[in-house]
């Protein structure tokens, strides 16, 4: 078996590439709607802002047995955790392929100085042995959620819009945030601070006016179109709520951030912003079916939101992390 490095990927690449995560899929997460080319090329070739790839393809007799792709931050992120996803096609597995992937990423972390890395696992499959035999520990679980559109009660809709708080108004947006409420927006952002996230860190990013139009523009880049609804009350963003609509395969949106920043939290703004962005979706995008989101389980105000919005729990999520140190490798155990 061979670990190539891959720089920048060619079609073939992309290609085989393609084809592990749609076999990992189908085996480990037949209920997801499986990624399309466009999306595996995506996400290859149109790093999250500030941050850098690297790429490894396992060739086992010239095949394409599994893949690894590492995300560093980039430096004025060094001390958040880099992120790791190994996939190995399941006729391939048990040989030792993702331990040798996930060896060549560990090295490649240590390389580049950073101190930790970060994976998920979907809750009963192998990848939970897999990551606590290379060192990983839980960090946190998450439980993850699907709403049906066609199940959502349009009287409940109409009178949940219509009971916003007094003083507060909404505004939305597609794509990048207007100029005028960058600022505002970046400040609202910093909110998803005190997500709990049991010391994962991994919302933990500084927010500003330029991180956020590179965050729509990947966005863009990958064919994928973002959805923003805000609440304001004067010059400021006191919640929000962002949904992504995949380019290639409309039917299941994703949802990002939603966050009510804390000194206008407990006046029902998270499900109004909520809401309005399901009525949105209702006339601007009839093409989208179903949302999924995951939630921290002991993020409990958000899950209540959630279940008040119809959101059903699918599965659960765990979230690991490991210490550049105790990964396998010449300079870790
Ligand atoms: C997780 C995954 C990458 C493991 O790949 P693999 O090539 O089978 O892993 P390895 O052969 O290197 O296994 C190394 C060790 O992990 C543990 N392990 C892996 N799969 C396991 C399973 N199904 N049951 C129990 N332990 C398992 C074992 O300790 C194994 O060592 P052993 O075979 O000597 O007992 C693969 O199952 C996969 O692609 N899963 C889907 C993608 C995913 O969820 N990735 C995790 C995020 S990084």
């Amino acid at each position: 078996m061979d670990i190539i490095a891959v720089d920048t990927p060619t079609a073939v690449q992309v290609r085989a590439w393609h084809s592990v995560v749609t076999a990992v899929q189908a085996f480990d997460n037949p209920e997801e709607p499986p990624q399309t080319l466009e999306q595996t090329a995506g996400r290859l070739t149109a790093p999250p802002p500030n941050s850098r790839l690297l790429l490894w393809i396992a060739a086992v007799d010239g095949v394409t047995a599994g893949v690894a792709y590492l995300r560093l931050p980039a430096d004025r992120d060094a001390g958040r955790p880099a992120e790791i996803d190994v996939l190995v096609h399941p006729a391939y597995r048990r040989r030792g392929i993702g331990s040798r992937l996930l060896g060549r990423a560990a090295e490649a972390v240590r390389e580049h100085g950073r101190p930790a890395v970060v994976a998920q696992a979907i809750a009963g499959t192998p990848a939970v042995p897999f990551l606590e035999s290379q060192g990983f520990q839980c960090v946190l679980v998450l439980t993850g959620l699907l709403l049906r559109l066609e199940d959502v009660d349009p009287a409940w809709l109409a009178d949940t819009l219509a009971a916003g708080p007094p003083g507060y108004g909404l505004v939305r947006w597609k794509g990048a945030v207007p100029d005028e409420l960058a600022d505002a927006f970046a400040q609202a952002k910093l909110a998803m601070v005190d997500v709990p996230a049991d010391g994962s860190a991994t919302e933990r990013m500084h927010w500003d006016a330029d991180r956020l139009r590179e965050m729509a523009d990947m966005v863009a880049k990958r064919g994928d179109d973002l959805y923003t609804v805000a609440a304001v009350r004067g010059d400021v963003i006191a919640g929000f709520t962002e949904i992504v609509v995949p380019g290639g395969s409309a039917e299941r949106a994703a949802q990002y951030d939603t966050a009510v920043v804390p000194g206008h939290r407990g006046r029902r703004i998270g499900i109004w912003v909520k809401a309005a962005m399901l009525e949105w979706l209702r006339t601007e995008r009839p093409d989208v079916r179903e949302i999924e989101t995951d939630n921290a389980d002991d993020n409990v105000h958000m899950l209540a939101v959630n279940d008040e919005l119809g959101f059903r729990r699918q599965r659960e999520y765990r979230d690991y992390q490991a210490e550049a140190s105790d990964l396998p490798g010449p300079a870790g155990r």
